[in-house]
């Protein structure tokens, strides 16, 4: 075979090579930082013809960045659409045409920077998780003590008497500060769900008087809600307060008014979307989408905004414990949610939470002012005193009759040696020695009747191993009220049948 046959079946199985593969390449010319030649690989992934790419500037495909980008790792090009992708770039000296040039093999990394990012993301979240949720651990034990100690002196008190106001302020901070404290705890984790049978649209229409009083007159608000909407497994307070920080959020950013909407919908994440992104399973979810049409948030704002007490707002007029919040409660009903901005147009945010097939429970209310009595006998363990003496007092103003101790081991010869009948335990679910459920269980060989009510502020223990509580253990999150914990117990006491233990 002659010679210059050679080299053109050479190059010509160059050019198949390089036209046919399925890995976008240009050849570059290095001097005038041009494109030459581009494959259909890259054309399909940039939406410019070959032709187009012939002769066009470098400049045209690259995207500044401040610092250039790090040796190594992905610079960021733009589409002819104009959406930004990462790309790593291997470049070969090669001949073109008797003229020096490079070859660029290019490989679109963009998903998998995406999801580094959200690994990374994932990790920061649950370190500063980590620390509020320790945090807010101590302070709601601080925090029932010193609500339920004012709520007690208020009880007391005559309206008239100089000390009921003071009293009424140090309630009044307590409770500011536990609403502080539960947002911290929804975004930490693990904590504990009162999860429920919910249908979204109802929670929606319950909390719309309310939002739309929150919102003021100048922001118009729609709700859109799907009329065959499937059912979630969710904490109904923690899905208001997802919804109220979505709405305030909304609202701030349209202080000269706008449209906000509430859309509820029903929505498959495939495959695909559960690829991009980290810990969402493919399957059947509920969608609510928050929308305003105002600000909007620029790139910057959009990386930080799950942080907890990042804010743009000024001092005193966000703490930034917002979104983080609303990332916590969704992350923990199994869910996800995405965010679309477009400055000075507006943003969504979209929640997806899991579909189940059941139907909704009917809830049953209580009033949580009305302070309920009784007069049946309770078992109190707690080993932090200043809890103790607070639910051992407030009981017995009710009208129990109450034994209590720190001590589980104190706790089985009380009720070994007591001659009547004690109708409830109430009991911490974690304590030095032996945890709440274990206790319970062994009591409830001496003793088949009584009740159990679990008190905790966050664990992660057996009894809520799941992170969400069994319906049939009947629980009290701290910090609670004098009320919420009188009402409780009369709920437990007259529960039907024996209660049954965790764990069952
Ligand atoms: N709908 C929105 N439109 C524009 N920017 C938003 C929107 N929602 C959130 N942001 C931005 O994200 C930041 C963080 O929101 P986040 O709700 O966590 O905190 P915050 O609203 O500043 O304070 P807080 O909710 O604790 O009162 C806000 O400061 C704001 O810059
Ligand atoms: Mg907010």
């Amino acid at each position: 075979m002659p010679a210059k046959q050679l080299l053109q079946d050479k190059e010509r199985r160059f050019q198949l090579l390089f036209e046919e593969h399925p890995q976008p390449m240009w050849v570059i010319d290095p001097a005038e930082s041009k494109i030459l030649e581009a494959n259909s690989a890259a054309a399909l992934l940039y939406g410019h013809t070959r032709d187009q790419f012939r002769g066009m500037s470098l400049d045209a495909v690259l995207v500044s960045e401040e610092s250039g980008p790090a040796s190594g790792s992905p610079r960021r090009h733009r589409t002819g659409s104009g959406r930004i992708i990462d790309v790593e770039m291997a470049q070969h000296l090669i001949d073109f045409g008797g003229h020096p040039a490079e070859l660029a093999v290019l490989m679109d990394v963009t998903g998998r920077r995406q999801l580094e990012d959200q690994l990374r993301q994932a990790q920061k979240m649950e370190s500063v998780g980590m620390l509020a949720g320790g945090v807010a651990h101590d302070f709601n034990n601080l925090l029932t003590i010193i609500s339920g100690y004012s709520q007690l002196i208020l009880n007391a008190l005559e309206p008239g008497n100089p000390n009921y106001y003071a009293a009424e302020q140090i309630l009044k901070a307590g409770e500011r500060a536990a609403a502080l404290t539960k947002q911290l705890l929804a975004f930490s984790r693990p904590r504990l769900l009162q999860s429920k049978v919910l249908d979204l649209n109802k929670v929606v229409t319950g909390l719309s008087t309310m939002l739309r009083r929150l919102i003021g007159e100048d922001v118009d608000l729609q709700l859109v809600l799907r009329p065959d909407l499937g059912m979630v497994s969710a904490d109904s307070g923690q899905i208001e307060q997802v919804l109220m920080n979505l709405v305030v959020n909304a609202r701030d950013a349209m202080p000269k008014g706008g449209r906000l909407t509430i859309e509820t919908t029903n929505v498959e994440l495939d495959e695909s979307y559960s690829g991009r992104h980290l810990s969402v399973k493919p399957g059947q979810y509920v969608q609510v989408a928050v929308s305003d049409n105002g600000g909007g948030m620029d790139e910057a704002t959009q990386a930080r905004l799950f942080e907890p007490f990042f804010t743009t707002k000024g001092a005193g007029r966000g703490t930034g414990l917002g979104l983080s919040t609303v990332f916590g409660i969704v992350k923990q009903s199994g869910g996800n949610l995405d965010v679309y901005s477009v400055p000075s147009r507006g943003t969504s945010v979209k929640v997806y939470l899991p579909r189940i097939d059941q139907p909704a429970a009917v809830e049953a209310e209580y009033s949580r002012r009305h302070v309920a009595s009784g007069s049946e006998t309770v078992l109190l363990v707690e080993d932090d005193e200043m809890v103790r003496h607070l639910v051992r007092e407030t009981l017995v103003r009710a009208g129990y009759r109450v034994m209590d101790t720190s001590d589980p081991s104190e706790a089985r010869r009380l009720s070994g040696s007591y001659r009547g009948v004690i109708h409830l335990l109430i009991t911490d679910v974690v304590m030095p020695k032996v945890s709440g459920r274990e206790l319970a269980g062994e009591l409830h060989g001496q003793r088949g009747g009584m009740k159990v009510l679990y008190m905790s502020g966050y664990t992660d223990t057996g009894i809520v191993n799941t992170g969400i509580l069994q319906k049939e253990v009947a629980f009290l999150q701290k910090p609670f009220t004098p009320a919420a914990l009188t009402a409780k117990v009369r709920e437990v006491l007259e529960s039907g049948g024996r209660t049954r233990r965790a764990g069952e």
